[in-house]
């Protein structure tokens, strides 16, 4: 019998463990590659308010973070802690879009499934370099702001395709590039190389996430654009952040007057979150 995905998402989403989460992920990128999966819907998920995070890192308002000055090596370790985790909280992201929406066609949960798979490459790798430096992930407070996100839009899937892929995952592509050339200006490629395997991959996630917000709105009889703003100015704390990488936006499938529209209500920031 074909194992069930909603189950193998369950027992990734419900322990604590990090390395029960990665076992599971790699578990399921081997049965997705071989048999496939059963979709067969017997359960309600559970809540996201109940899904697991390990003991470490504690999470805490970003206020209470590190500094990440990337020229000293507890900076670089601070900054690569904050990667770290970003990237792990995209792990359970990623299951629990597989997991919390139902009735959605087989290819969306092929797509967030493939997502949950890079999400965990991406922590892996990011996690080897922190070793590298001889830290590791949990050693530090984390930032507690993105499974809020999924708690609050675990309600509706336009919701969580719009804010989570389409905002947090999109300013993702803004930020890094200056990311990448200041790792290359300080001569640290092995950190820079694994930032534009991100970047590469992220751009597939914010694409995937453009299709199925699309396709979600039209089930509904919905304009995407109207709602996609409507979503935005509804559930995002503070505002929306520019500059935007016009160019990586538009290969995730952000039109033009989305993009037109975004800029005209955008708050510049640096695009480098690191000095
Ligand atoms: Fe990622
Ligand atoms: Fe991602």
């Amino acid at each position: 019998m074909p194992i069930n995905l909603f189950e193998v998402a369950e027992s990734c989403l419900y322990t604590p463990s990090v390395e029960a989460k990665l076992e599971v992920t790699e578990r399921a990128r081997q049965i997705f590659r071989e048999a496939g999966f059963s979709l067969d819907d017997r359960q309600p998920p559970k809540p996201a308010s109940d899904a697991r995070f390990p003991e470490q890192p504690k999470l805490v308002d970003p206020r209470h973070l590190p500094r990440r000055k990337l020229t000293t090596v507890g900076g670089k370790i601070a900054f690569l802690h904050a990667v770290a985790h970003i990237e792990f909280t995209a792990i359970q992201l990623a299951w629990d879009m597989v997991y919390r929406f139902r009735g959605m066609p087989p290819a969306f949960y092929d797509d967030w499934l493939e997502v949950a798979i890079e999400e965990a490459l991406h922590f892996s790798l990011v996690r080897e370099r922190l070793k590298h430096f001889g830290a590791d992930y949990g050693q530090f407070p984390a930032h507690r702001g993105l499974w809020d996100l999924a708690e609050e839009t675990a309600h509706d899937v336009k919701a969580r395709l719009a804010l989570v892929p389409r905002v947090m995952e999109a300013r993702g592509l803004d930020v890094t590039p200056a990311m990448i050339a200041k790792l290359d200006a300080l001569g640290d490629e092995a950190t820079s190389d694994i930032l534009r395997i991100i970047l590469r991959d992220e751009v597939g996630h914010v694409a995937r996430g453009t299709r199925w917000f699309r396709y979600a709105c039209d089930a509904q009889g919905i304009d995407p654009m109207t709602e996609y703003f409507n979503l935005v100015k509804r559930h995002l704390r503070g505002a929306v952040r520019g500059p935007f990488n016009r160019e990586a936006r538009l290969a995730a499938g952000f039109s033009e007057s989305e993009l037109e529209r975004l800029e005209a209500m955008a708050i510049e920031t640096p695009a480098a979150s690191a000095e």
